[in-house]
């Protein structure tokens, strides 16, 4: 009986050591040894059998194999959870999880069009506040007091002497304030107006203006400028037209239109069957402008211009709500 013993014990041990098991094995040895109909289960039925004097013996020896057993399956199983946890199941045939890389957003990305157009010409890019103060946003770009530009309908008051800038023409006064000619700089930034929001409407958007002087600028060279700009943004074929019109910080002012860039010139829906689509703002420095930023009048000339970088992300993309710019809807922001 106490060999039976012994040889469950050396039988147990060549299966299980020195051996690399896995789960199936070990449950395998479970239940030959200690499962319900398992070698060591058995043996500890038969201690009833056991002569009285051989019982103690018997019972010790039972014990220690039991104990062995049990704690080397419980070893084996511990390694095994400890290999799991450091080696997960890893199926290499999935396919590869989609990632979202993210990217500049269509207004990002028309104003670094327009900022590297100007740059390889030369301009600078300046820089301005948004939270401005009246006096640039209006007294010093020639806007007088009982402007209807000031009209509360139009502007965010903050408090009497300080608006949210409705346009960035102020950089233009603030650098000539700052700085001395020759000036050729450009200023993107966000502008702010009172204004509920539809296709074409906004309370915010961005706006990229320019400004040049210097001795002896001239028109010509203001629209040498523009037609290289628009050549270089929307392509060679595309023609440029000037508009006489009316800013109170440029005399003469024009507004620059160009050839349809859908349709060519055919009419469309777009440029209203007109061929022509209106691009931006425009003029020579109004000389008053100078007497503020104390420039000598008869020395210099300038020219500017301001265009809303929206309408220009539109005619681009062909996008028809000004409103899809700010919504962060990711359907929208993703085709781009
Ligand atoms: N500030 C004008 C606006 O907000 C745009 C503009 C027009 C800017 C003519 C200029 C300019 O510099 O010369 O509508």
């Amino acid at each position: 009986m106490i060999q039976e013993l012994e040889k469950i014990k050396s039988d147990f041990l060549s299966e299980a050591d020195g051996k690399s098991l896995d789960r199936v094995a070990l449950d395998q040895l479970h239940a030959k040894y200690i499962g319900r109909n398992g070698a060591i289960t058995q043996a500890t039925a038969r201690l009833k059998e056991i002569p009285k004097d051989q019982k103690p013996q018997y019972g010790k020896i039972l014990n220690e194999v039991k104990t062995l057993v049990e704690e080397r399956l419980a070893a084996i199983r511990n390694a095994l959870t400890l290999h799991d946890s450091a080696t997960p199941d890893i199926d290499l045939t999935l396919p590869e999880r989609r990632r979202f890389y993210g990217h500049l957003h269509p207004i990002t990305q028309t104003l670094e069009e327009i900022k590297s157009v100007f740059a390889g010409m030369g301009f600078t890019v300046e820089d301005g506040p948004e939270v401005e103060l009246d006096y640039y946003n209006f007294e010093a770009v020639n806007i007088p007091k009982d402007h209807p530009a000031r009209d509360m309908q139009d502007t965010f008051f903050v408090s009497d002497k300080v608006v949210l800038r409705t346009h960035t023409t102020p950089v233009q006064a603030r650098t000539m304030q700052r700085k001395k000619p020759p000036i050729r700089m450009i200023c993107p930034g966000r502008v702010y107006r009172k204004d509920t929001p539809d296709a074409t409407h906004m309370p915010f958007f961005h706006q990229v203006e320019g400004l040049v002087v210097d001795e002896g600028v001239t028109f010509a060279d203001f629209k040498a400028t523009i037609a290289a700009f628009v050549h270089r943004m929307f392509g060679s074929d595309i023609g440029t037209r000037f508009r006489p019109s009316y800013f109170s910080f440029t005399e003469p002012s024009a507004e620059v239109d160009i050839s349809c860039i859908f349709c060519h010139g055919k009419g469309c829906r777009t440029c209203k069957h007109s061929g022509w689509i209106e691009i931006m703002g425009s003029g020579m420095v109004n000389p008053i402008l100078f007497d503020y930023a104390q420039y000598e009048k008869d020395r210099y000339s300038g020219y500017a211009f301001g265009m809303g970088i929206e309408r220009i992300a539109m005619f681009m993309y062909n996008v028809n709500d000004l409103r899809l710019f700010s919504e962060n809807d990711l359907r929208f922001l993703e085709q781009f």
